[in-house]
């Protein structure tokens, strides 16, 4: 994700700016840039890499000035390099823009402004932004970015800063985060608080569809459409620099899985038709002779990417009608797999590092397959070997529990096969527009269930003293309990196991006795009452039982301890909104034990090891 500053005042401006970009570094980038205004002109630096080296550039001959933007880049659109990184400017440099967020119309824009002679320098989406400035400048800066934005389709926290009207920094923001800082005499904005707390602890977040101006004598908010004038209650921070980075929650963890909705956004952001009836992957260049024959597909991953390809496995088998076979990476390059021209291999792997998914990617390719990577890495190396890519734009994952991570490779796994059997005339178009309008109301339902945290954290004093715990679930809901399993075991260092409810009577229900919990799933209705006999049979042995159904089900409650309730949805979609409440009782029970959730015992976040 990338981080944005900007400074206005009488203060040498880069030190302010490369101090505040440093702290912003937990965001994750991979370039780094800024802007000042030297002598009325705009001067640029920016590189690729970490901020040490832009500094290293900047040591000899900085830019003099007052006024400046600045910004970490986390590549979505074009690979990490100097010409992506930002600030952009128009063609002849006169307005500088940093920008956080994706616009989604910016093939269509620049196309536009290209006809109309503007040449582009970039890759990025962002780029659009200050030639479309240059393009519609009235005279006034504000009044130009308000045309501008109402162009723009997607999402931005954005930071302009111009020659023409030097006094001045313009800000605007829709689903990205920015905020503004009160000094004396001088102003800041950035898109998070600790960016800021070494010179104020005075601030104001701006909210959607705002604008903010900043001069050196104040800052004025509007608002973006209107115009109108907006006052601004000013809040005081009280947090330290390292909670400010969390945003106020105590872990990444939990930051990480209420970023989900957003997430889940960015992911569909631009891929999903406006009429609800059509995938649109224009990443993928697969030819359709080739998609019409694809004989079996092969999901490679590890840990979390892996159970994300189980649900891709259900996802896909129902709507495109193709076998796929999920294979844990580390398995796959040794096993000689049946893989040919007419193989589809799909690499998911959050970092694109991970050794023995980029090996099996290569196996995979070696015998003659057609790759598709699904990272959330740009230019990682699973993305840089596959012949396609679908970047996930969960924005960067701190934690080493994959969360936001695995909710959006689910989404990726929806695209696939949404895109595999629209091509096969394998779904019909009214089924297809049910699943995308059910995919739509994820993010607003995941967050319907973040909103009602205080239910699953009822649940956590009576269960953190388990030592054994066994999700269950039938169909895709077992696919949900491989992950809920992973999750409570990797951080609370609880035993915990998922069953396919039906395999549980051929060895396993032997374990099962009082003081054990059982996590029941129970989302699949066509599976419903086979797994409600289920429920019975480790109810009957005296386990505790804890069942997840959606709203308006009144059976559930029946057969169980607890009931935890989701949003209803399509049984294919399911997954996105089951998994959350796993997440939290996970992070909540772990929390309870004073595990390290951020950092769990003997785990990396990215293995590049075998
Ligand atoms: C490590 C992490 C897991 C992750 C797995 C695969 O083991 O601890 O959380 O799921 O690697 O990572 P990838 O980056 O390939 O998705």
């Amino acid at each position: 994700m990338c981080g944005i500053v900007g400074y206005i005042g009488s203060k040498k401006v880069v030190p302010i700016l490369l101090e505040g970009l440093e702290k912003l570094e937990y965001r994750g980038y991979d370039s780094a840039g800024v802007a000042v205004l030297e002598n009325g002109k705009l001067a640029i630096e920016k590189s690729v890499g970490k901020l040490q080296v832009l500094k290293d550039k900047l040591a000899d001959g900085a830019p003099q000035g007052s006024v400046g933007i600045g910004h970490t880049r986390w590549a979505t659109h074009g690979r990490p390099s100097d010409e992506n990184s930002h600030p952009h400017t128009d063609w002849p440099n006169r307005f500088a823009v940093v920008h956080n967020g994706i616009i989604e119309n910016f093939q269509e824009l620049k196309e536009e402004l290209q006809a109309k002679g503007h040449q582009f320098r970039s890759e990025t989406d962002t780029e659009v932004i200050p030639h479309l400035i240059e393009e519609n400048y009235d005279g006034n800066l504000e009044s130009t970015v308000r045309k501008v934005i109402d162009k723009l389709d997607g999402s931005y926290a954005m930071v302009v800063l111009s020659e023409v009207e030097p006094q001045k920094l313009v800000a605007a923001r829709k689903d990205s985060p920015l905020v503004v800082g009160l000094g004396e005499k001088e102003f800041f904005v950035a898109s998070d608080i600790p960016a800021v707390l070494n010179h104020t602890r005075k601030t104001f977040i701006l909210e959607d569809g705002e604008m903010a101006v900043l001069t050196p004598e104040n800052v004025q908010v509007f608002d973006a459409d209107t115009g109108e004038k907006i006052t601004k209650e000013v809040h005081v921070v009280t947090w330290d620099a390292q909670e400010a980075e969390k945003g106020g929650f105590d872990h990444f963890m939990l930051k990480e899985i209420f970023e989900q909705p957003k997430a889940l956004r960015e992911t569909m952001s631009g891929r999903l038709s406006p009429d609800n009836k059509r995938v649109v992957l224009d990443e993928v260049r697969i030819s359709p002779e080739f998609i019409k024959d694809i004989q079996r597909i092969y999901i490679v991953a590890c840990g979390t990417a892996y159970h994300a390809g189980m649900v891709g496995k259900y996802f896909i088998e129902n709507t495109a009608q193709i076998p796929v076979e999920v294979d844990i990476a580390s398995e796959f390059r040794y096993r000689n797999p049946l893989v040919n021209e007419k193989t589809l291999v799909i690499a998911i792997s959050q970092s694109g590092e991970t050794a023995d998914t980029l090996a099996a990617l290569r196996e995979a390719k070696r015998k003659g397959a057609h790759a598709i990577a699904v990272t959330n890495v740009v230019g990682s190396s699973v993305a840089r070997d596959a012949d396609d890519v679908i970047y996930t734009w969960a924005g960067p994952e701190i934690a080493v529990a994959s969360t936001k991570a695995y909710t959006t490779q689910l989404i990726a796994m929806f695209l696939v096969g949404l895109y595999l059997a629209q091509h096969r005339d394998t779904i019909s178009a009214g089924e297809a527009e049910v699943i995308i309008k059910a995919m739509r109301d994820l993010p607003q339902q995941t967050q319907a269930i973040l909103d009602r945290l205080d239910e699953i954290k009822g649940f956590v004093s009576k269960y953190a003293k388990c030592e054994d715990v066994f999700f269950l679930g039938r169909s895709l809901d077992y696919a949900v309990a491989l992950e809920g399993s992973l999750k409570l075991k990797e951080i609370s260092y609880i035993h915990a196991e998922a069953y396919a409810a039906g395999e549980l009577k051929h060895g396993t229900l032997a374990l099962i006795e009082d003081g054990i919990l059982v996590i029941a799933l129970a989302t699949q209705m066509d599976v419903f009452d086979k797994m409600v006999s289920n429920i019975r049979e480790v109810k009957a042995r005296d386990a505790a039982v804890v069942g997840l159904t959606f709203e308006g089900n009144k059976e559930l409650a029946k057969s169980v301890d607890e009931t935890v309730y989701i949003p209803g949805t399509h049984k294919l979609t399911a997954p996105v909104l089951t998994v959350v409440p796993l997440q939290l009782l996970a992070y909540y029970i772990a929390v309870a034990r004073g595990c390290d959730v951020d950092k769990p015992r003997n785990l990396a976040k990215s293995v590049t090891v075998e």
